[in-house]
């Protein structure tokens, strides 16, 4: 809980601060790689730092945060924690690394705030971090504490590399040590490590897809512009070996809930909806579902046999697509829930680009679900949820 004495100061200064954080993360990355540029090796994506996106959303997340503490003192925001929290962990952040975060972040608000960054309002602003920091560390070492070894990146041998759509393909991969395995939740996902052709290591996250017992598969789609997926697409081959961690992330199904699903996907973004099918054919064959999909074409829809599969073996579900193609799909064009009947009480999953998320969220908030009901997975940085007041609520 933030104290009474930093309170008043982060109500007056939260304002400036949110709206300077795009100018603040500039300097506060620069300084921070110079220092540690191992940093950029095996931890931090350097297309996202490219982007801008990841600067963003860690220094945004902290105003978000601090936001929260102003209009729920009581409570800290678990969703926000929970999703940073398995994103680290998939990259083995350890505590050691928050004072070098804390000490760049806040040598370039200083530099931002001028005169207007006193002691006081630094101190209440380094409150803010540390709470949120000992959050983040308190569920990285229970996610940690929870896997089946203590190893970051276990070696995996690629057993098969399949094409599942034009520019998709299905990695197969087998444990290539010992190292004991923790069983995966439908819904989470690695991250895979590979060596870049300049030397750095850069690791990204992969949903990860249904697969034979004691394997890991994970579909990915070739980004030309991205670092990490065409060495994948290209350069990585069966027998090879990658680098691949443990499993997380908290987008799953509720274990207890028998309420209807909704499941709605674009392009690769069906690769979590594979792995609460699967679970659903394995564990609730009878759950209500409705499957939504939006691609450009047929060839281009991953995996699109597996879920048609899928639905086929679960008496109460129903596959629904949007297609760019004259004729494939059972629409034409994007996506539009107002085409299908929600189910009353549905719990819904989405996954895709995020401007494909956003207006189905509009969508279904308007066909009356409530956006407490609405999940999501979002490949890269969130900078959605950093804006959603009812997420941090
Ligand atoms: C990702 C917040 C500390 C390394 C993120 C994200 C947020 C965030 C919001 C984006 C999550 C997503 O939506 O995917 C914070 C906060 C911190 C903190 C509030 C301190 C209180 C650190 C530290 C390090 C670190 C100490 C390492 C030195 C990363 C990396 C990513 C990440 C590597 C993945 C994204 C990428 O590579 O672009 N963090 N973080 N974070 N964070 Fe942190």
């Amino acid at each position: 809980m933030l104290s009474e004495k930093s309170r008043p100061v982060i109500a007056q200064t939260l304002g400036v601060v949110a709206e300077r954080i795009p100018h603040i993360t500039p300097e506060f990355y620069r300084s921070m790689f110079e220092a540690r540029p191992d940093l950029l090796d095996g931890m931090f994506s350097r297309a996202n730092q490219k982007n801008g996106t990841q600067p963003q959303a860690l220094a945004g997340s902290i105003a978000m945060f601090a936001s929260h503490l102003l209009n729920h003192p009581d409570s800290y925001p678990d969703e926000v924690l929970s999703r940073v929290a398995h994103k680290h962990a998939s990259l083995g952040l350890k505590p050691e690394e928050y004072p070098t975060v804390h000490e760049h972040l806040f040598k370039a608000i200083a530099a931002d705030l001028g005169d207007a960054a006193t002691p006081e309002v630094v101190a209440a602003w380094d409150e803010v971090y540390w709470l949120m920091a000992d959050a983040l560390i308190k569920l990285e070492k229970g996610l940690y504490a929870s896997q089946a070894n203590d190893v970051m990146f276990a070696p995996y041998r690629v057993v098969s590399k399949d094409e599942v759509a034009d520019g998709a393909l299905a990695f197969d991969l087998e444990p290539a040590d010992g190292t004991p395995m923790t069983p995966a939740v439908a819904g989470q996902y690695v991250s895979v490590q590979v060596t870049v052709p300049d030397g750095l290591r850069q690791p990204r996250q992969f949903t990860l897809v249904p697969s034979e017992p004691g394997h890991r598969r994970v579909v990915v789609r070739e980004d030309p512009q991205g670092e990490v997926t065409p060495v994948l697409h290209r350069d990585v081959a069966v027998g090879d070996v990658l680098e691949v961690s443990n499993p997380y992330g908290d987008v799953v199904l509720d274990p207890d809930s028998r309420a209807p699903l909704v499941l709605v996907s674009a392009g690769i973004g069906v690769t979590p909806v594979l792995a609460f099918l699967d679970q659903l054919v394995r564990e609730d064959p009878e759950r209500e579902v409705l499957v939504l999909h939006a691609d450009r074409s047929e060839a281009a829809w991953p995996c699109r046999e597996q879920v048609r599969e899928y639905v086929s073996q679960l008496p109460n579900a129903r596959l629904v697509s949007w297609l760019g193609t004259p004729g494939e799909g059972d629409h034409e064009g994007r996506m539009d829930v107002t085409q299908v009947e929600i189910p009353t009480g549905a719990e819904v999953f989405m996954c895709g680009p995020l401007s494909f998320m956003q207006s189905v969220r509009s969508q279904l908030i308007d066909a009356g679900v409530p956006c407490r009901a609405i999940h999501y997975e979002i490949f890269g940085p969130d900078l959605w949820m950093l804006h959603d007041e009812a997420r941090a609520a």
